[in-house]
């Protein structure tokens, strides 16, 4: 089983302990942190930009990876996952935008560019603190059901169930794209050290399935069951069936 921080219904106490986790990580010379998006994390970035601003903390020195682009969207597009990580983080803290690293949506071979992301992350890797989120369906990053563990960074067509729970995002489904450029299953299970944050009643029994179930490729992140450093951060609703055990 992972390391569990149960939050009780508190989303400011995810928040603080994300943002911890990830502080402590942080403090290494040269940095490297995986980032994540989605609702899940955007407490923990208001709350790293909020320790930037005070004075506490500094980005200076970090590099940092996303774990994913929508395919077709260009990193000025207000829902790219680039435009997303500049308007809640990079935008309010002094990282170097040169250390700052993401898919490129917009290029004309999404699987070149793949490749190209895979092998700037094994020059600069491994990275020592992974954040991630989880779909309903299981996914991390958009590795979806029946992704092979031993996958690395590759263009997946999304599913019907990730497109729809990420159409809130957008005006209407028809413009969520059909596909993306994920980091494979590998490349996160490379990662030192990983902080899941889930939060709401909808991630329970993704929850369930990916740690109290044997890992199967029908769940993505079964896989981390075999990583030996992983953190959950879960409100009540989200751990109420990690909680029983
Ligand atoms: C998206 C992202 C994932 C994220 C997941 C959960 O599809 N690609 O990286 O973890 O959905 O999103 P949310 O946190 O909004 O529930």
């Amino acid at each position: 089983m992972p390391h569990i921080i149960f939050c009780g219904t508190s989303e400011e106490e995810l928040d603080r302990r994300a943002a911890d986790w990830l502080v402590e990580r942080m403090a290494k010379p040269r940095a490297v942190v995986g980032l994540a998006t989605g609702s899940s994390p955007l407490g923990l970035y208001r709350e790293l930009v909020r320790r930037h601003q005070a004075g506490e903390i500094s980005f200076k020195d970090v590099r940092a990876f996303n774990l994913d682009e929508y395919v077709g969207l260009s990193p000025d597009h207000p829902m790219s996952y680039a435009y997303y990580m500049k308007e809640h983080l990079y935008g309010h803290v002094d990282i170097d935008p040169v250390n700052t690293y993401i898919p490129n949506g917009a290029v004309q071979d999404p699987k070149e560019e793949a490749l190209r992301y895979d092998t700037l992350l094994s020059t600069h890797g491994p990275i020592d603190a992974q954040i991630l989120g989880i779909g309903t369906n299981g996914h991390i990053g958009f590795n979806e059901p029946g992704t092979d563990f031993s996958t690395r960074t590759h263009v997946v067509e999304l599913t019907e169930e990730t497109r729809q729970s990420n159409a809130r995002f957008f005006s209407s489904i028809d413009e969520v794209p059909t596909e993306a450029i994920t980091v494979g299953i590998a490349n996160i299970l490379e990662s030192k050290e990983i902080l899941l944050i889930a939060r709401g009643a909808n991630k329970a029994e993704a929850l369930r399935r990916a740690f109290l179930e044997p890992p199967t490729s029908d769940v993505p992140a079964s896989a981390l069951q075999s990583h030996p450093n992983v953190t959950v951060v879960v409100d009540d609703e989200a751990g109420k069936l990690l909680k029983a055990q």
